[in-house]
């Protein structure tokens, strides 16, 4: 819990509710979750550091069916299951030092109480409609079976061992009934259709609101035009019902059925402040009021953007609540230029990393590379040591190791009655508004650029002083006195602009500098000020270290893997990415030399990659074929990087019938081969090729 946030606002004070998205309670943390914490913990820091009133909560999502069939698979009831994975997540968040005001569960009774108040809200205003649908049911299981617990063969390309919903091989998307040999991935007995009764929040009815309000600044405006594109395009009325059985709340007035899992989740970040209000008196209406003056945060992954930007607002809409201030999304980790993956041990786990690795360079190394965009951010493990070293040993601390001994030393540990480099020191103050700009809008690593380039400006200034040389000169006692205080009070304001990104060395450096960090304490230099003994504030990471840690994760994931091998994987924050499978599928029966004539196979550019809002597998491609250019859905996001496509050349079926797909019409096809997973292969022609060749 952090100590800081300040629970008596006074007029001044902005008033800011914020969140990450929740985690499932089914499974440790990740990078991917890391991230986000990191990224949010950081902008409340920096809020609180200058004196805003910031209170950041969050919660275990604890409800759904992934969450019941992992307590089933592991004996224990769904409770027990929810209480041990979030304390093993508070304890990880704690060592990554994410000082989140309260964290609570969305199986609470504050949770219960505003799920079932919206719901009753939306219900009352005409927003909830009923009606039967047919779904696949395990007879065995006696549970109604999403899609993703449901294999088969590809209905395609006949590919084994697909899920219910798209083909990892093909990309092609069908309905699990489509699916040759369907087998649920519980109990593997043949799903069969059974009708039953669900209940749905009219969305559409929300529809110009939300055009509006997608483009009221809420968002970032690439999301904003993206959600504009599904906003034209028409909403479905959503499913908020699951059967029984399901780990969640029952539906008031609904026997047997759940409120589903996305329901209830963002409800949670109401549950989980309604929760620090009672422990601190604090008024929960001040913050959820539709007249709400304060400001609510949501940072989230881009993967559930839809649920924040449209659902949420639009129920929050009928159940007389205020509409967050900014849904703040952020793109996906990658290692190395890939997805994480376990084969290669990147999918790094929270405590794996902490036994061997300071949470700091971590914090240091996202905030380098974050922006306010949805863009990936690439964690390249060399580039990871260089960074750290160079720029927080190399040129922050050093500045401080550089000047305390002499004055612990030579001066008593009493820094100079006055600065005698007003304008060196006026410059570093006057650059504090373009930094706090910066953190302000998410651009931390234009933040981190500006005070790296008032890093080396001090480390300038001390090489063109040389202290080390001067405390020899009996006449120079004075000067090196001034500078040594001048290097000393430089850092200070490096390590206070630094202090959201780096809480822990910020407090030892306080300690060291026997003052507080304050944003407004910057203002005036440290002068006839005592310092404490200056020690070593953080040590060189070391490449060796950083590899040992991913083979750490390698060798137990490759663990984790075997033991779980027959559960389906939830999506989170970051989707798994499957492990690449060993077997060579079958071959598939022969075809006429004719048949395979019939393929118009031709070289393509790919000019545009790019990833499709709620496609876990697909990417959009814009294929340049000669004459024209096409647009191609392909499964082959668990393998590439758009950015790694744009520019390539491959070969494409240009005379496939163009199919309508979920999120467009796909017009051809590529030509790829693998296993999955992050095992796929482009085919990719010898250089020389143009687009639009023929490929005989
Ligand atoms: O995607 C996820 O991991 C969800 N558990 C996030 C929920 S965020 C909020 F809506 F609760
Ligand atoms: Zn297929």
């Amino acid at each position: 819990m952090s100590d800081t946030a300040n629970l008596t606002p006074t007029a001044k004070q902005r008033q800011i509710l914020v969140t990450s998205a929740l985690p499932y309670a089914n499974g440790p943390l990740h990078l991917g979750h890391l991230m986000e914490a990191i990224q949010t913990d950081i902008w409340v820091r920096f809020q609180k550091l200058r004196g805003e009133n910031c209170i950041y909560v969050c919660a275990d999502d604890a409800h759904g069916t992934a969450i019941m069939l992992k307590a089933e698979q592991l004996g224990i009831t769904p409770e027990q299951q929810i209480a041990a994975v979030q304390a093993d997540h508070e304890a990880d968040f704690a060592g990554f030092l994410i000082g989140f005001d309260h964290y609570h569960s969305t199986h609470s009774e504050e949770n219960r109480h505003y799920a079932e108040l919206i719901y009753r809200r939306l219900q009352a205003n005409g927003h909830i409609a009923s009606r039967e649908i047919i779904q696949a049911y395990d007879p065995e299981k006696e549970m109604f079976l999403a899609d993703r617990f449901i294999k088969g063969t590809c209905p395609k390309c006949h590919t084994e061992d697909q899920y219910g919903d798209n083909c990892e091989a093909c990309g092609a998307t069908y309905s699990s009934t489509d699916l040759i040999n369907p087998r649920s991935v519980i109990s593997g007995a043949t799903p069969i259709n059974k009708a039953s009764t669900h209940y749905f929040f009219k969305l559409p009815e929300f529809a110009d609101m939300l055009k509006t309000w997608v483009y009221s600044g809420a968002i970032q405006t690439n999301v904003a035009n993206k959600l504009g594109e599904w906003l034209d395009a028409g909403l479905q009325e959503w499913d908020i019902s699951r059967d029984a059985p399901y780990f969640g709340f029952e539906i008031p007035g609904a026997p047997g059925k759940y409120f589903y899992v996305w329901l209830d989740a963002p409800i949670g970040y109401m549950a989980s402040f309604k929760s620090y209000c009672d422990q601190h008196s604090i008024d929960f209406d001040h913050y959820w009021a539709t007249s709400a003056t304060t400001e609510l945060y949501h940072f989230i992954g881009k993967d559930i953007i839809n649920f924040h930007a449209l659902f949420w607002p639009a129920m929050l809409e009928s159940a007389g609540f205020r509409k967050p201030t900014k849904v703040c999304a952020h793109g996906f980790v990658t290692v190395d230029g890939q997805k994480m993956s376990k084969s290669r041990g990147t999918f790094i786990n929270a405590k794996i990393y902490l036994a061997h690795l300071n949470p700091e360079y971590l914090r240091y190394y996202f905030a380098a590379k974050l922006t306010g965009g949805v863009d990936d951010l690439d964690l390249n493990l060399e580039d990871f040591v260089q960074r750290v070293n160079a720029d927080l040993i190399g040129k922050v601390i050093n500045i401080a190791s550089r000047c305390a001994s002499f004055i612990t030393k030579k001066f008593a540990g009493t820094l100079a009655t006055e600065c005698t480099e007003l304008s060196l020191y006026n410059h570093f103050v006057d650059t504090a508004d373009i930094i706090a700009q910066h953190y302000e809008n998410r651009e931390f690593s234009k933040a981190i650029r500006e005070i790296m380039a008032l890093a080396d400006k001090a480390n300038q200034f001390i090489d063109e002083k040389k202290p080390w040389v001067t405390i020899k000169d009996d006449n120079k006692q004075q000067e090196t006195l001034a500078d040594c205080s001048m290097g000393i009070n430089l850092f200070r304001l490096l390590i206070t602009y630094l202090s959201p990104v780096l809480p822990a060395t910020a407090e030892n450096a306080a300690t060291f500098l026997n003052t507080e960090l304050t944003w407004s304490g910057i203002a005036a230099p440290l002068c006839n000020h005592k310092i404490n003994k200056f020690k070593p504030l953080m040590t060189r990471l070391e490449l060796t270290k950083v590899n040992d840690m991913i083979e750490a994760n390698r060798v137990e994931l490759a663990k984790a893997t075997q033991s779980t091998k027959t559960q389906p994987s939830q999506s989170s924050t970051v989707p798994e990415t499957a492990n690449p499978a060993c077997d060579i599928q079958p071959i598939a029966p022969t075809i006429e030399f004719e048949d395979f004539a019939k393929l118009d196979l031709r070289i393509a550019k790919i000019i545009k990659a790019q990833p499709i809002p709620g496609a876990d597998k697909l990417l959009q491609l814009t294929l340049d074929i000669g004459k024209e250019t096409r647009n191609v859905f392909a499964g082959i996001k668990s393998a590439y990087q758009p950015e790694q496509l744009e520019g390539r050349l491959t070969v494409m079926i240009v005379n496939l019938k163009p199919r309508k797909m979920r999120f467009g019409v796909s017009e051809g096809m590529v030509l790829a081969a693998g296993p999955g997973g992050d095992a796929i292969w482009l085919l990719a022609p010898d250089s020389g090729a143009q687009p639009g060749m023929v490929v005989k």
